[in-house]
């Protein structure tokens, strides 16, 4: 059988198709825009997603055969706002992940409805990128629009709506919506009523491995596939991911190195740390997992390279890095504001450090390891809460790079494990259709049978000192800079 995985990111949908024994046959790439309507937004269309994931799909399933495909589903970037009116019509463009418009709404929320009752309801605080003041903002500011709003989904459960007519979302992604009481798995009556929502304006709740339904006749006809395919509600980018990578069961790691950069601890157990820094959220296998989320990080790379510099040859910049642990530039990875661990949307990217010797390689430099650096705030919140990781294993895009991952290595001071297949999301989407139809038991049985560990880069002892002492200058630069950036808003 055949198994499809989208993962609906930020920059494009990637897809991908997976038989059986966990063989990639196929992956396509569809691009679709960002809109930055102002300083700090950051939107895009739903019905872009879902164009370019029918192209997509057709374009995926060319040449194969088509009556073999069994199950669908995704990886979606989270967090992301669309709201439907009572004909399921897209009311405006979806606020994404990485928009800081909600400042003052996440102001209410912390701060007069109170940290400690958000953890209470819902096992987490208000960031800007958070569903929950995405909805107060619309109720605020655009009223008209309020009033329209049937339903409220977040972006990979519009897709799985327009294949199957289900409002449908899954408990990994509904946990970044703020209206989620995660411990329990299942929507927060209190939450509701501070948005000035009802529960059934939201989707039905499912496992990420459980199927919703079945593609629409008009849609099996459109793919060429069978009527019978199933569509399991999928995960939220990050857990598909861990999926993706093996990362089950209890005390493993991942860091994704995509538009946004996370640490990911799978546990068994529920659990919240006492300031909330990192994220706590239900799993895609069943249990529950915590998370530090900044939000830019291939993304830095991405912006130096191709809007600074100008180039598409990343390699060709990486090689002429030779000087690791020994730059005096530092880059503050800050370019949408930061989530994990300094919540402040009014961040920003910072360079620091220059002299008249600095070459564009030392800039580069900088913008690797200022990441790696920022990762490591995250992982330094996961240690203080006695957490111990040892190894981890890397995802998204930025793994590609064998220099980051040695940076992310000695600077963090973990052995990173390489997996054969670093398309994380959409290979974790495919993995949970095919528990959705039976393929696999669990999530965890496909994850071992599946994910496979073919190197592993090793932390050196010196470099990890040097580092240790980069760090440790690198984490005294934010504070100083935090009053600045109240100031150049
Ligand atoms: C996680 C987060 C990002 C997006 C990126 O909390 O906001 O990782 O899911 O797609």
């Amino acid at each position: 059988m055949l198994y499809v995985g989208i993962d609906l990111g930020t920059s494009a949908v990637k897809l991908l198709l997976m038989d059986g024994e966990g063989n990639i046959k196929n992956i396509v790439s569809k691009e679709y825009p960002l809109y930055f309507p102002n300083p700090g937004w950051s939107e895009q269309k739903p019905e872009d997603w879902y164009e370019q994931s029918m192209a997509g799909m057709k374009e995926l399933l060319d040449g194969f055969d088509k009556s073999q495909v069994a199950g669908i589903s995704f990886g979606g970037q989270m967090h992301g706002l669309v709201i439907l009116d009572k004909d399921d019509n897209v009311i405006r463009p979806a606020l994404l992940w990485n928009d800081g418009r909600t400042f003052e709404e996440c102001d209410y929320l912390n701060n007069v409805i109170g940290k400690e009752k958000l953890s209470e309801y819902t096992a987490n605080i208000s960031f800007t990128g958070f569903t929950a003041p995405k909805i107060l903002w619309i109720k605020n500011k655009e009223p008209e629009n309020f009033a329209k709003i049937a339903k409220i989904m977040l972006p990979k459960d519009y897709i799985a709506y327009k294949l199957t007519g289900v409002h449908c979302t899954d408990v990994s992604d509904a946990s970044g919506m703020l209206i989620f009481d995660v411990k329990n798995r299942k929507w927060s009556k209190e939450m509701c009523d501070i948005c000035g929502i009802t529960e059934d304006q939201l989707a039905t709740c499912y496992e990420s491995y459980e199927a919703v339904g079945t593609v629409l006749p008009e849609i099996a006809a459109e793919l060429g596939i069978p009527e019978t395919v199933k569509v399991a509600a999928g995960a939220g980018d990050n857990a598909a991911a861990a999926v993706g990578t093996g990362t089950v069961g209890d005390g493993m790691c991942n860091i994704s190195l995509g538009t946004s950069g996370t640490i990911f601890i799978s546990s068994k157990n529920f659990g919240v740390d006492k300031y909330n820094a990192l994220h706590s959220f239900a799993h895609a296998d069943g249990s529950y997992h915590l998370m530090g989320c900044m939000l830019s990080a291939a993304s830095c790379n991405k912006w130096w390279m191709d809007e600074i510099i100008g180039t598409k040859d990343y390699a060709a910049e990486q090689k002429a890095i030779d000087k690791l642990g020994e730059n005096h530039v530092y880059f503050l990875p800050y370019l949408m504001g930061e989530r994990s661990p300094h919540n402040n949307p009014n961040a920003r990217g910072t360079f620091i450090g220059m002299t008249m010797d600095t070459t564009r390689a030392d800039m580069t430099q900088a913008v690797l390891e200022g990441v790696a650096f920022a990762l490591r705030d995250s992982f330094e919140v996961a240690k203080s809460l006695g957490i111990k990781i040892e190894r981890t294993k890397i995802c998204g895009g930025g793994a590609k790079s064998p220099l980051w991952k040695k940076m992310i290595a000695n600077i963090l001071n973990v052995k990173v494990d390489v997996i054969e297949s670093e398309e994380g999301p959409a290979l974790g989407g495919a993995m949970l259709a095919a528990v959705a139809c039976g393929e696999y038991a669990n999530v965890e049985e496909v994850a071992a049978k599946i994910v496979k560990v073919i190197d592993t880069v090793e932390p050196e002892a010196e470099l990890v000192a040097k580092y240790e002492e980069r760090y440790n200058q690198f984490k005294e630069i934010y504070p100083a800079c935090k009053p600045l950036y109240e100031i150049i808003k």
